[in-house]
């Protein structure tokens, strides 16, 4: 009940709709449905405004200068006082230029070269998604709360912003929130200060929107390099990466369908293959999915901290 009231006292902030588009996400339209019937137990979730309903609290003022959530590539902040000494400013690259990095680089996308302190395998056969929260989520927010299992969560700074209600909802079901940064960019193509103000403004609307403050994250499209690491290790983020990809956002081209999903991860519980499984909770193909993947592997409250150490802490 309380996240019904949150939800109605969330107030609405005027930013221009273009600046909020999330290019990874299905179009969204600007009707008022609601997914009452799936999340009763919370109170009605608003869907599809794609704006920030999240209040900028003035803590977050005092700190940056601003009084609205920032677009997709959020400003570095002076002020915040982060040592950028020893960091080189390079190399950079891009997903398409992998052709210029080197080994010494240890690039995960390129390379799937893994730092020392990166988790990408877990004693455990685990569920991770991604890119959320999204109004497709407390369907299986829903399926969790029934089952009594718990997931990991990766979730976008800027979807936090947009919806508020469904991320308290996550946290209030106990589920492990770590952040997957502020607006999905591929951090080795970025300067040292954007890449800190990606990690920054993701920690920030976490702790504004439920008082979360992650300890894990995940780089979009494994975009993660030495650079990048010392960057996320001096922001008190360890890189948590993924061995077993389900594939399940070529669903929504139907280039892969449930049944082969399903097979592989059949395949994967038979054998007993552990490790950490890659998802998305922001369609409602990936949901579905999602739900019959916790019916076979659901583990109760194992999470991906539990991929580290058993007595891991969630948050700082
Ligand atoms: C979206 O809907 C809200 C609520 O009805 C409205 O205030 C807002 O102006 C709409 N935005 C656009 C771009 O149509
Ligand atoms: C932040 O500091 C840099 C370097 O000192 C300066 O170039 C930039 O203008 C400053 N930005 C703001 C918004 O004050
Ligand atoms: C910044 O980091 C460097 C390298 O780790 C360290 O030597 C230096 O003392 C740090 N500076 C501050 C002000 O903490
Ligand atoms: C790397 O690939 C990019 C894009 O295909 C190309 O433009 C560039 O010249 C290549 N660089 C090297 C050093 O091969
Ligand atoms: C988290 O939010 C509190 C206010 O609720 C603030 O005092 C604190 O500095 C924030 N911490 C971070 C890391 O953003
Ligand atoms: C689940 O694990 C977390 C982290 O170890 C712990 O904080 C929490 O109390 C556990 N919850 C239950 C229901 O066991
Ligand atoms: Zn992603």
């Amino acid at each position: 009940m309380k996240i019904t009231v949150l939800a109605v006292l969330t107030t609405f902030c005027s930013v221009s709709m273009a600046s909020f588009h999330a290019p990874w996400s299905r179009p969204f339209t600007n009707t008022s449905n609601t997914i009452s019937d799936s999340l009763s137990c919370f109170g009605p979730v608003q869907k599809d405004f794609y704006y920030p309903r999240a209040n900028f609290p003035k803590w977050l003022s005092d700190i940056t200068g601003l009084h609205r959530w920032p677009g997709l590539s959020p400003p570095y902040v002076n002020g915040t006082n982060f040592n950028f000494s020893g960091i080189p400013e390079g190399p950079l690259y891009t997903q398409q230029s992998c052709n210029v990095t080197s080994h010494s680089q240890c690039s995960f996308d390129c390379d799937l070269c893994v730092g020392p302190k990166d988790i990408r395998h877990c004693n455990y056969l685990i569920q991770t998604f991604d890119d959320g929260p999204t109004p497709d989520t407390p369907t299986l927010l829903h399926h969790l709360h029934k089952t009594g299992n718990k997931a990991s969560f990766f979730v976008l700074g800027i979807q936090v912003v947009v919806y508020p209600d469904v991320f308290r909802a996550m946290h209030y079901e106990g589920h492990f929130l770590a952040s997957h940064t502020y607006g999905h960019r591929h951090l080795p193509s970025l300067s040292n200060r954007d890449i800190v103000a990606q990690l920054q403004w993701a920690t920030w609307a976490m702790n504004a929107t439920a008082g979360v403050i992650p300890k894990y994250f995940r780089p979009p499209f494994g975009g993660v390099d030495n650079r990048v690491r010392m960057i996320a290790e001096r922001l008190g983020l360890t890189v948590i990466v993924w061995d077993l990809d389900t594939n399940d956002w070529k669903l929504t081209d139907q280039s892969r369908t449930l049944v082969d999903i399903f097979d592989q991860i059949q395949v994967w519980k038979t054998a007993n293959i552990h490790g950490i499984l890659l998802e998305h909770d922001n369609t409602m193909i990936s949901v579905d999915a999602g739900i019959e993947i916790s019916n076979i592997v659901g583990n109760g409250n194992i999470t991906a901290a539990n991929c580290k150490d058993d007595s891991a802490a969630w948050y700082g």
